[in-house]
């Protein structure tokens, strides 16, 4: 390729004895083809060129390079493989600098490590984020990151995916040094120019020597290897382990090869495919047509209704963002009780060493709390999260219309009411939105926003950038009953506990979830929350329950007894001492038996297959509803809302990637399947049962 052809992502200037390499490849210089191709005719022409000494490679904008371009995993590979073009970086006879701003990750930080030395700017990031994804670095990343730090580091580093500060990198010998200022380039040239002048000696990471004590080395993948054990499911953590035994075991070129063996492996495994399905579908899911169209509402001052299990969470979650908290309780005794939940999260930090009192006290200084509504006066931004109780909420809607300033955003972190009737009963409905947070609130990444009929699109806006804000994970919904994740859940529950009554133990389906991927499975999601809110909202809707559908009643005869979970030490399970981990109860299993006797039910085996093909059927099914009633804007926003509130796990990438994979027609033959049984809970939804005439799946959704 000459200069010419490259010229748009990778382009080069000698400037006097150094040829500068600048990677310009928009958003985040990622290691497309191009680049790849643009990065050996930048080596060759430094070769030629007689009056270039040494090479500075430095990325255009904020990074040096995010990487392999992910976008084209799963595609038909093109040539150049980045390992020869980190080969041929390091094989040059001159010596290469990389200069490095912004994010050194996973290919970039081995295009680094192919370079002879190594500077990185302030608040560069440098790491190999690769098992994030499923794979394990691609490119030298196993082999030459040990021979720079040890084994040890390297092992950490690349299992944990974190990004280094340059200061650590330095530390642990990853770079060689730290420049001042904002320009990495004109750091790379200072460097390579002094390099020059001292007739510096190219040298080429293959040949360094931190694995030189192969005893140390060894202890540290045994050590590794003990800890990736305990990660079921994954594949890629244990090949980084191998590939690191490789480094040790192997000459360079051989372990390369074996590490460029395993990289293809992870590559064209579902796990990988889930990941990287999950990577993007984040970043699409921050992005709504309201942000597209309208801009978000400045707020620096926000208002908290309610100081209980979530309207303390909520507060600190936004103290944490470093923004000022006003929270408002309905009378003294609850502002004391309001004020005591946040703290005791702070309490809890101080005492595993995280926090100490004074950075308490100067979040503290942050926060008040009252029971006037008044104190609201200057907010900008306000968020309700007091009882749920439609009656509650508007007497609350009615106080913040009668004191917020005009263009306060309201939000309602209600999980079934509807909001078009709470925005509907103040005079500024255009101001109210749905901010629908997880317990526990400053923990959990999710946050769906829910739509209103008429709200204004820079409020949507506004909630958006609160969650970039607090960090959360944003997925955009509409409003129905428990939106998209309660919605959904609300059906995969009721299957679990219709296998339940069927014939499989609660404990058996737990297991099964487990082993399918989720940190706990429903029943002892219930003994965690606590089985007295569901059932209070079950004695509510009674009235209104179509008394033909099936009612399974073992959860009423367990809270009849009082045996609510975790907090009164017996739930599905038994607490005793208030263990974390629950043990069957035999008491339980017998009123599950007298359940079946009652309701006529012939108990039957399960297989654990069937018990995820059911209760997965069930989430796809409701998924599928919920993208075809515009619920949620496409399946991926399902996948989302599952990985971040709900324990889906993250390498299936969520419910919907997870259909893709198993394949439509199969879930939907499932689902006809159980409909023999029961055609009034199984019914296809129209949208799967369209993409399967039409042979498409979710993932097309996804696209559009
Ligand atoms: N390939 C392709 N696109 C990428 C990318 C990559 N490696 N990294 C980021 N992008 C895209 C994002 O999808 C996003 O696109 P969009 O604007 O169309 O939504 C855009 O770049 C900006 O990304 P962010 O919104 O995440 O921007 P931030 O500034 O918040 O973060 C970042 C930048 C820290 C670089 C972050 O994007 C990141 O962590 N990227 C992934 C890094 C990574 O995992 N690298 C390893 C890749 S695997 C590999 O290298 C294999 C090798 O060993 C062979
Ligand atoms: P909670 O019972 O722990 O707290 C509610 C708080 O609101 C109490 O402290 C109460 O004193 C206060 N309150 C009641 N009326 C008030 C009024 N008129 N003015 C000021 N404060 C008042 O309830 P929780 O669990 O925090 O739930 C609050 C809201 O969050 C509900 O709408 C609930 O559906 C929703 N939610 C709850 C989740 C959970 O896991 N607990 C998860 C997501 C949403």
């Amino acid at each position: 390729m000459t200069q010419t052809e490259s010229a748009d992502v990778v382009r080069w200037t000698r400037q006097d004895r150094v040829l500068l390499v600048t990677i310009d490849y928009p958003p985040v210089n990622a290691l497309n083809v191009k680049v790849r191709a643009g990065l050996i005719a930048a080596m060759d022409a430094a070769a030629a060129d007689d009056a270039v000494k040494a090479v500075v490679l430095v990325g255009q904008g904020a990074n040096f390079i995010a990487g392999a371009d992910i976008r084209e995993f799963g595609k038909t590979p093109l040539p150049p493989p980045l390992p020869e073009v980190c080969a041929r970086i390091e094989a040059s006879t001159k010596p290469v600098v990389a200069a490095i701003a912004g994010a050194a990750l996973g290919g970039g930080l081995e295009v680094a490590l192919s370079a002879h030395y190594r500077v990185a700017i302030e608040g560069a990031k440098l790491g190999l984020p690769e098992v994030a994804l499923g794979l394990l670095p691609g490119s030298g990343g196993t082999q030459r990151l040990p021979r720079l730090t040890g084994a040890e580091f390297a092992l950490d580093v690349i299992l944990s995916g974190r990004h280094l500060t340059p200061k650590a990198a330095q530390a642990a010998g990853v770079i060689d040094r730290v420049a001042d200022g904002s320009d990495a380039a004109a750091a790379g040239v200072a460097y390579a120019n002094e390099l020059i002048d001292a007739n510096a000696p190219v040298r080429p990471t293959r040949d360094a020597q931190g694995l030189a004590d192969k005893a140390a080395a060894q202890a540290a993948i045994d050590a590794a290897r003990q800890k990736v054990a305990k990660l079921r499911g994954l594949i890629s953590p244990s090949r980084v382990v191998d590939a690191v035994q490789a480094a040790v075991d192997q000459p360079f070129d051989e372990g390369m090869r074996t590490e460029r063996s395993f990289f293809l492996e992870c590559l064209d495994s579902p796990q990988r495919a889930g990941l990287v399905h999950a990577f993007f579908a984040e970043r699409e899911s921050a992005k709504s047509p309201e942000t597209r169209e309208a801009k978000p509402r400045a707020f620096e001052k926000v208002g908290v209704i309610g100081g209980g299990t979530m309207g303390a969470g909520i507060s600190v979650a936004v103290l944490d963002a470093g923004l000022p908290v006003v929270m408002i309780e309905r009378d003294d005794e609850a502002v004391a009780r309001g004020r005591a939940n946040v703290e005791k999260v702070y309490d809890g930090l101080i005492a595993k060493g995280r926090m100490d009192a004074e950075r308490k006290a100067a979040i503290l200084a942050r926060f008040s709390a009252s029971t006037s509504y008044d104190s609201l006066k200057d907010v900008d931004l306000v968020i309700e999260a007091v009882f749920e109780e439609m009656g509650v909420k508007k007497g609350v809607f009615a106080e913040l219309d009668r004191v917020l300033k005009p263009g306060a955003v309201i939000g309602t972190n209600t999980s079934y009411l509807d909001i078009d009737e709470i925005a509907g009963s103040i005079s500024r409905p255009e101001d109210v939105v749905g901010l629908h947070f997880f317990s526990p609130a400053n923990i959990m990444k999710l946050l769906e926003i829910v739509v209103p009929a008429k709200v204004s699109k820079d409020v949507v806006a506004t909630a958006f950038e609160l969650a970039k804000k607090l960090r959360k994970v944003p997925v955009r919904a509409k409003v129905c009953d428990g939106f998209i994740g309660n919605r959904i859940l609300a059906v995969y529950r009721q299957a679990a506990d219709y296998m339940m009554e069927d014939g499989a133990s609660p404990y058996q389906i737990d297991k099964a979830l487990r082993e399918f991927g989720f940190p706990m499975g429903p029943f002892q999601v219930s003994d965690l929350a606590g089985g007295d809110i569901g059932w209070a909202t079950r004695k509510r809707r009674a009235a209104t329950r179509d008394p033909n559908a099936r009612y399974v009643q073992i959860a009423d005869r367990i809270c009849e007894r009082g045996w609510f979970g975790q907090k009164t030490q017996r739930g599905y399970y038994l607490y005793p001492q208030g263990a974390r981990v629950g043990q069957p109860d035999p008491e339980v299993e017998a009123i599950i038996d007298a359940e079946r006797e009652r309701a006529g039910v012939t108990p039957r085996a399960f297989s654990d297959d069937e018990i995820v093909r059911r209760y997965m059927a069930a989430m796809i099914n409701e998924g599928a509803n919920v993208v075809h009633e515009g619920i949620a804007l496409r399946p991926l926003d399902v996948d989302v809302t599952f990985v971040h509130g709900y324990g889906f796990p993250r390498w299936r990438g969520g419910p919907m990637q997870y259909a893709d994979q198993v394949g439509l027609d199969k879930v939907l033959a499932d689902i006809r399947e159980f409909a023999k049984e029961d055609s009034r809970f199984w019914k296809p939804s129209p949208l799967l049962e369209s993409l399967v005439a039409k042979g498409e799946n979710f993932a097309s959704l996804n696209k559009a």
